[in-house]
């Protein structure tokens, strides 16, 4: 049994390049240190609807947006009960797409896995074939935009564009650890569901989730009878439609936050910040191929999360934790016990540029001797 380990004020902070949490700015964090307000007062209504409109210009989307206190994992759960009756069909490539197969799962529905080795990427005509070979209906095709155990970034454009030559089909896509760094036309490629967390590359506090929802996903909720509550999308978005709020009583310091980072994501813009994402992807990227190797597939590296192939054998665990004591730098080892010490990882998100990690790669040199 997990014992108490009494929380003190005298932590060192750290500086992050884990997949998530990274880095909030000061004046960002600073928002969150206001006097309360109610969650029916016009303030809050002036707050959500400057949030969610935000949010649709800077993605560039005609969708809708829900902006909802709990965490990316929120849409996994609702997305699924939204959607699927019976047969979902989840390409696994890593832990997350694994454990959205397993929500699946857990909800009851029927769950069929297109399974790759790690470190590869789904590929579009693998979905085709599965669809039309199936003698099973599918409602829902489930794809991971950004695989944070593995590294890999899918081709969810592409996915997208055969997933819509089958019209009862919704594609749904985890784009947790990408959207706000990495750039994804939603509209273009009949996304009808695309979610976030409010702590990875939109670089804020955690207890937020983002997901945009298109019209044919909410008709199809209704269609369906049947639906999450919490994170229904007719409920979130008629609330909304009526109200400018949200159904419940929303985490309003993290959306004061919000709201601060978002505006300055505005002006660097999606395709700005993706930019930037693409030029730490590649720094990072020839930094491993001189010193080690990279995990994924050549040619779907993310923009967002570099894993790298432990090639020199390093010690993981002793490199992160002598970059943490001696830098107070935070990076993350390979994911669970299949990735563990073969690989390690860096999140290159939010508002790192290639500077500071420079930085850190400075730092894993120094430490690790290489
Ligand atoms: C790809 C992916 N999906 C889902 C999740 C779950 O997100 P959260 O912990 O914010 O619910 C994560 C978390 O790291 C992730 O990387």
């Amino acid at each position: 049994m997990t014992k108490k380990q009494e929380y003190t004020d005298d932590y060192r902070d750290k500086t992050l390049y884990i997949p998530g949490p990274t880095e909030v700015r000061e004046d960002v964090l600073a928002e969150m240190v206001q006097p309360m307000f109610g969650h029916r007062m016009d303030r809050m209504t002036d707050l959500y609807t400057t949030i969610v409109e935000d949010t649709k210009e800077y993605l560039g989307t005609d969708n809708d947006v829900i902006i909802l206190t709990g965490s990316g994992t929120a849409f996994w759960e609702s997305s699924t009960l939204n959607l699927v009756d019976e047969n979902i069909l989840v390409p696994t490539c890593g832990s997350f797409s694994e454990r959205h197969a397993n929500v699946a799962e857990r909800l009851g529905k029927t769950v069929d896995r297109l399974e790759y080795e790690w470190g590869q990427a789904v590929k579009p005509e693998d979905i085709r074939e599965a669809l039309e070979t199936s003698d099973k209906h599918y409602d829902v095709v489930a794809t991971v935009m950004n695989e944070s155990s593995t590294g890999v970034r899918n081709p969810v454009e592409a996915i997208g564009d055969v997933v819509n030559e089958y019209p009862d089909t919704y594609f749904v896509v985890d784009a947790v650890s990408c959207l706000g760094g990495d750039y994804v036309d939603i509209d273009a490629h009949g996304i009808d569901v695309i979610f976030a967390s409010s702590q990875k590359a939109f670089a804020m506090p955690p207890g937020l989730a983002i997901c945009v929802v298109s019209d044919e996903a909410y008709d199809r909720e209704i269609e369906k009878g049947t639906a999450s509550w919490y994170g229904g999308f007719q409920r979130c978005l008629d609330y909304y439609d009526r109200k400018g709020q949200t159904h419940s009583t929303p985490a309003i310091p993290i959306m004061l936050a919000y709201r601060k980072q978002m505006k300055r994501m505005l002006e660097e813009t999606h395709e700005g910040r993706a930019q930037r994402h693409t030029e730490m992807a590649e720094y990072v990227q020839a930094w491993a191929a001189e010193h080690f190797a990279m995990f994924p597939e050549e040619g779907y590296e993310s923009k967002t999360v570099a894993c790298i192939e432990n090639t020199q054998g390093i010690d993981v665990a002793e490199t992160i934790e002598q970059v943490s004591e001696e830098y107070d730098m935070a990076f993350s080892n390979g994911y669970g016990s299949q990735l563990g010490e073969k690989t390690f990882r860096i999140g290159h998100m939010g508002e790192h540029t290639v500077e500071s990690i420079t930085e850190l790669t400075d730092a894993i040199e120094d430490v690790a001797d290489l």
